[in-house]
């Protein structure tokens, strides 16, 4: 390489870093369904899908998603048991009903207004995110890719999730993002994360920001980003019930519900069945209960170890805020899981 033709920015980026980025994103780039639109609301859509959620586990989501509210106005006056139902399985539903809100703003306001983040439900990362990718605007969108790119390139010592380090990061790269491929560059910087500035074993030999990349000519690229102090996970035994009346499974849906507010799911509870079990029988008489056995599964920060409990009532009718399902329905991971246990 010819180290005369190429000079540093105030900054302390390379100024070839961009020109090779974009060269890099333009023949890597995976094609994936919300590259091929300029639609705000699909761009929106997409980059809520993508918070704490992989690539691969999105697309299908997406596409149904889009398929069954395939603009705006749809998702606005969308019962939210529908929104719900076409997240079962994605986790994380709080995000549906704020993406719903959000749709509803937008309506209300007669369209995307021009500071995103006045929006509902979007945070600085997504109004950064949705502002350069479907409306072309320099921002800087910092999710935990491109917090792991930046952090390592300027060599970014501090904890890497904290306010100083977003100023820090936002100052140095919103001047590099070229007028014409901001939505562009944004995503070549997620690219980057997830398929070279890897966590562990970065792929540092064929990455196009290597040869500025502070990091990697101090040997740091194991210890950048800084790793943040992990929460202990809290240990949780629960208690879910299927109750059966022929192939049909009582689900319930609790407003207050700390996990999954507002879903549709087998009866769970955090006290034990000795606790909880006799009351339901009471409501849903019938067959004797049988222990099935245990499902363990990890939510934020939690480990939960669910008990399972079944058995077959003859009450064919339920309560408010009960219904009877066919053994198919579409149910949020937790769920599933229990009906699932063999
Ligand atoms: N993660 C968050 N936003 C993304 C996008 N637009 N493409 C790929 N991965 C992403």
């Amino acid at each position: 390489m010819c180290l005369s033709a190429r000079f540093w920015s105030a900054a302390g980026v390379r100024d070839d870093a961009v020109s090779e980025l974009l060269a890099w994103y333009d023949r890597e780039r995976r094609d994936l369904p919300w590259r091929r639109t300029r639609d705000p609301y699909a761009i929106l859509v997409s980059e809520v899908m993508l918070q704490q959620t992989r690539v691969e586990a999105v697309i299908p989501y997406y596409l149904r998603f889009l398929e069954r509210f395939p603009d705006v106005g749809a998702l606005a006056s969308a019962t939210l048991d529908s929104v719900y139902e076409m997240w079962a399985g994605l986790g994380y539903y709080r995000r549906a009903r704020n993406l719903q809100a959000t749709a509803q703003a937008v309506v209300s306001l007669g369209g995307f207004p021009l500071v995103l983040q006045d929006l509902p439900g979007v945070g600085e990362y997504t109004a950064a995110a949705l502002a350069s990718i479907a409306f072309g605007r320099p921002a800087v969108a910092l999710d935990g890719n491109a917090l792991r790119v930046w952090s390592r390139y300027f060599a970014y010592e501090g904890a890497v999730m904290s306010v100083a380090a977003r100023r820090f990061f936002t100052e140095r790269v919103l001047g590099l993002i070229p007028a014409d491929r901001a939505g562009d560059f944004t995503q070549a910087v997620m690219e980057l994360g997830a398929r070279v500035c890897l966590a562990r074993q970065p792929r540092c030999l064929v990455c196009p920001l290597q040869s500025g990349c502070a990091a990697l000519a101090r040997g740091l690229t194991e210890s950048i980003p800084k790793p943040s102090v992990k929460a202990r996970r809290e240990k949780v035994a629960l208690c879910a019930l299927r109750i059966f009346c022929g192939d049909r499974v009582l689900l319930e849906r609790r407003e207050r519900d700390p996990f999954l507010a507002g879903q549709w799911v087998t009866p769970w509870f955090f006290e034990p069945f000795s606790q909880v079990g006799p009351d339901y029988l009471a409501r849903f008489p019938g067959g004797e209960p049988r222990r099935v056995g245990t499902v363990s599964h990890g939510v934020t920060f939690r480990d939960l170890t669910i008990e399972v409990w079944e058995w077959e009532t003859s009450r064919e009718s339920c309560d408010e805020e009960q219904r009877w399902a066919g053994l198919d329905a579409r149910l949020p991971r937790l769920a599933s899981l229990v009906l699932e246990l063999a």
